[in-house]
């Protein structure tokens, strides 16, 4: 079997737990001759900082652009709130999803029925839920220059950030939502804000485009991004895929997170384009979730995002399609069972640590 290299990133706070439980499960897999992956260890975030005074060095960032998938945990935390803007823990993440050229980010919203009460909201609205936020991760709002503070002076500030979009982002990233629909139930929902922005006018014309010119057996609808925030918590189950730009995508995907009952169950992939040779894309793995460190180093954390943004890489990544089926039953198998973790926990369950959680997984595989 092929060699396939991977990078681990743990992070900062829960990040070190929750990726003890994906090298256990790598353990297991590479020990039954499932796999052969190798792995490598580096540090993002707060960590980095603290050994290297930046938010990922040089050498990591080397060993993520020559690594067949990188496995992301978290970053962050109050300890590193005052450190200097270009050097906080999130600086780390963005630069990889920028130097990686990851711009498609594929965030799953699955309600695992066993979880269905645990959602805020009524089970009837959530049960089978199944939904897949395809978010732009490389432009708009989080990269637009100019992004700065001025000091006007006479005691006023002024801050700008910058949302700007050029044609071939807005084609490539609908491109892929229009593919993954086809894999689906084929149905599209783009979302902007062209009553306000002009990045939502084009926006809205180049994913008319695309659909017309490339994708006209999907359904495509145009949704403005407040009501597709309101649609989300009214009736979720009417979108499939839902394309949207990457600040709206990172709101639109926490909503759409808490549907299926905690922050600590959405996995999330993060691809580049297929390289002109290979085919190969560049590709980060990371839970949804943040680092939580209020609960960090205690047991408590919930693993199964990050194991299912390991399972999203044998899937999109290595093409270990039956694999990633197995592990996303195991998944759903010991949920069946009543094991929970603290942030779903329910009556009648039994309530396991971040460690159990995760050797459960791996006994039912
Ligand atoms: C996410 C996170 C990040 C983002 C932060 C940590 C920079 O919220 O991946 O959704 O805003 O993209
Ligand atoms: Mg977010």
């Amino acid at each position: 079997m092929a060699q396939q290299k991977l990078f681990l990133l743990p992070g900062d706070g829960i990040g070190t737990e929750i990726m003890a439980e994906v090298e256990k499960l790598i353990a297991h897999l590479n020990a039954s001759g499932q796999s052969n992956f190798t792995t490598d260890t580096g540090l993002v975030g707060g960590s980095a900082y603290d050994a290297h005074g930046v938010a990922i060095s040089e050498e990591d960032m080397q060993k993520a652009l020559d690594a067949d998938a990188v496995i992301f945990g978290a970053v962050g935390g109050p300890k590193w709130d005052d450190v200097p803007y270009e050097v906080r823990p999130e600086a780390g993440l963005l630069r990889l999803r920028k130097d990686l050229g990851l711009f498609a980010n594929l965030r799953p919203a699955i309600c695992y029925p066993a979880l269905a009460d645990g959602s805020s909201l009524k089970r009837e609205i959530v049960e089978g839920l199944d939904i897949l936020i395809v978010r732009e991760l490389t432009g708009g709002v989080y990269f637009g220059e100019p992004k700065e503070i001025h000091d006007l002076g006479d005691g006023q500030k002024r801050a700008i950030d910058t949302q700007v979009y050029e044609t071939y982002e807005i084609e490539r990233i609908a491109r892929v939502a229009f593919d993954l629909a086809k894999t689906r139930d084929n149905r599209v929902h783009s979302s902007e804000k062209r009553n306000v922005m002009k990045s939502g006018v084009l926006w809205h014309e180049v994913v008319s485009a695309i659909h017309q010119n490339e994708h006209s057996d999907v359904q495509l609808d145009h949704i403005l991004a407040d009501n597709c925030a309101m649609q989300l918590v009214r009736n979720p189950k009417q979108f499939d895929v839902i394309v949207t730009d990457n600040l709206f995508g990172d709101i639109l995907s926490d909503a759409a997170a808490m549907l299926t009952g905690s922050l600590g169950m959405l996995p999330s992939a993060s691809l580049g384009a297929p390289d002109a040779e290979t085919g190969k894309r560049k590709a980060l793995y990371e839970p949804v979730h943040g680092s939580a460190p209020d609960i960090a180093g205690q047991g408590m954390a919930n693993p199964i995002a990050m194991i299912a943004s390991f399972a999203m890489a044998l899937r999109y990544s290595f093409e270990m399609i039956e694999l990633a089926d197995k592990v996303e039953g195991a998944i759903a198998d010991v949920l069946y069972e009543g094991l929970r973790t603290g942030d779903i926990m329910q009556d009648g369950c039994k309530k396991v640590t971040t460690a159990e959680m995760g050797d459960a997984i791996i006994a039912k595989l």
